[in-house]
């Protein structure tokens, strides 16, 4: 490509790597937190499975056509990418630390160094359970100076001890190391990994729903992310290995017709809900392994909601059980907020109203200027959140990183060099700058 390659620091870029699409947008900063979209790419995803890269040729392949068609559309080309993560093995700590502050007032280095402490006691904890993973974020949600909780930012306070509540979130070290060999032979370096529903949750909600208390929930391909919001901050992440795929799997064994018959089915006829008039409905449903002109079954179309309604409640009941176990299922708050491509299929809503007992709303990216309307569904909430994330300034979005400010910050929309040259040199950069 001869684009111009402008280097413009305003520039971020956001990679989600997905169960069913990867997905690549390119955007400028606008004014305080505006945002336009410059280049948009998409692709099929077919080498990962629950978020996880079971073939590395595929992953490969989607990545670089998705980062070409973006580069293509915005005319610039990039180096480095903020990175979705949504693995299964994606987990959530909460810890408490304490410094001692002596008097004098707290500074930014007293407050990354008690993050650190918190740190090091989740790995001082898994090494003595033989346990190992890569820190994906580490967000104070909470500090408290002398005991006193409710300090928002501690900087130029005075007082004996600081203390933090941090969030913790962590991710299997090899699964990680895939994503990055698959970014890297694609020449691309990650600026900053986030979990993808925590990125949801930034494009989707609003003030008010994370100051309240919501949860978010993005229905993807293969997996069914959650991330709670509780007082600004996110307090929890979690991944469960269930998603959209696992209907269209249901519906293909079910009807014993092709997946891709399967997939169409429930996009076009699918419903979580019983309706009266779905048993008089008839639909042509083609028969595995006949060719396109062979034998197809008429199945009335309530016959897609006995199959699909299951699948939806197992997976609610999952994610409550989920937030359960992580304490948080009273402690989140009324509202949740569904986003990702399988939040569409007609009726989830109501199933997660009745398995939640929650107000539930569908949620969309908002605030990005310049997007097709084709991306701005809720299957783009995630990789339109990594945007957010890459250019936010908030406490709540940058957690650790607002007082740690990394060298490499900025260069997200660097113009990258050209493919032949090698750039392994840069798998494992994040780590080092991480530690
Ligand atoms: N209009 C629709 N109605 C119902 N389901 C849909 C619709 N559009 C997409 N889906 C489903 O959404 C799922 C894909 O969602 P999404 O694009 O958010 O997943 P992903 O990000 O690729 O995967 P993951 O996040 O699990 O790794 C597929 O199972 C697909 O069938
Ligand atoms: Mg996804």
């Amino acid at each position: 490509m001869t684009a111009a390659e402008p280097a413009r620091r305003d520039i971020v870029a956001a990679l989600d790597i997905g169960s069913t699409k990867v997905t690549c947008f390119i955007a400028q900063g606008e004014g305080a937190e505006g945002m336009r979209v410059l280049g948009i790419g998409t692709y099929r995803s077919t080498g990962l499975k629950h978020g996880v890269v079971v073939d590395m040729d595929a992953t490969e392949t989607a990545v670089g056509n998705a980062v070409d068609a973006a580069e293509q559309m915005a005319g610039t080309r990039i180096e480095r990418v903020i990175l979705g993560v949504s693995g299964s093995q994606i987990r959530s700590h909460r810890l408490k630390a304490e410094v001692s502050v002596a008097g004098h007032a707290i500074q930014a280095a007293d407050v990354a160094g008690v993050i650190d402490s918190a740190s090091a006691a989740l790995r001082a904890a898994e090494d003595n359970a033989g346990t190992d993973s890569v820190p994906i974020h580490r967000i104070p949600v909470g500090f408290a100076v002398d005991g006193g909780a409710g300090v928002k930012d501690p900087t130029g306070m005075f007082g004996e001890t600081l203390s933090v509540d941090v969030l913790l979130a962590t991710a299997a070290p090899g699964p990680v190391r895939n994503l990055e060999t698959a970014i890297s032979r694609c020449h691309l370096g990650i600026e900053s990994l986030v979990v993808s529903a925590y990125a949801s949750g930034l494009s989707c909600l609003v003030d008010d729903e994370r100051d309240l208390g919501v949860t978010v929930i993005d229905m993807g391909g293969g997996t069914t992310s959650v991330a709670v919001f509780l007082e600004g901050y996110v307090v929890h992440v979690g991944v469960l290995p269930i998603g959209g795929q696992h209907v269209t799997n249901d519906i293909a064994r079910g009807l014993s017709t092709p997946v891709a018959s399967a997939e169409r089915l429930k996009t076009l006829y699918g419903h979580a809900l019983h309706a009266p008039t779905a048993d008089r409905e008839l639909l042509d449903v083609p028969l595995i392994g006949e060719d396109e002109d062979g034998q197809v079954n008429q199945v009335p179309r309530s016959m897609l909601t006995q199959i699909i309604r299951p699948r939806l409640d197992e997976t609610f009941e999952l994610v409550r059980a989920h937030l359960e176990s992580a304490g948080l299922f009273h402690a989140a708050g009324r509202r949740v907020v569904l986003t990702g491509g399988a939040s569409q299929i007609n009726g989830v809503r109501d199933v997660a109203t009745e398995i939640l007992q929650r107000q539930v709303r569908l949620g969309r990216p908002l605030g990005l200027r310049g997007m097709a309307d084709a991306a701005a569904g809720p299957g783009f909430a995630a990789c339109a959140g990594l945007l957010r994330y890459g250019m936010m300034s908030l406490p709540f979005d940058r957690g650790l990183e607002r007082y740690r400010k990394s060298s490499a910050s900025g260069e997200a929309g660097k113009p990258r060099a050209p493919r032949a040259a090698s750039r392994l040199g840069r798998l494992g950069q994040w780590f080092k700058q991480n530690f």
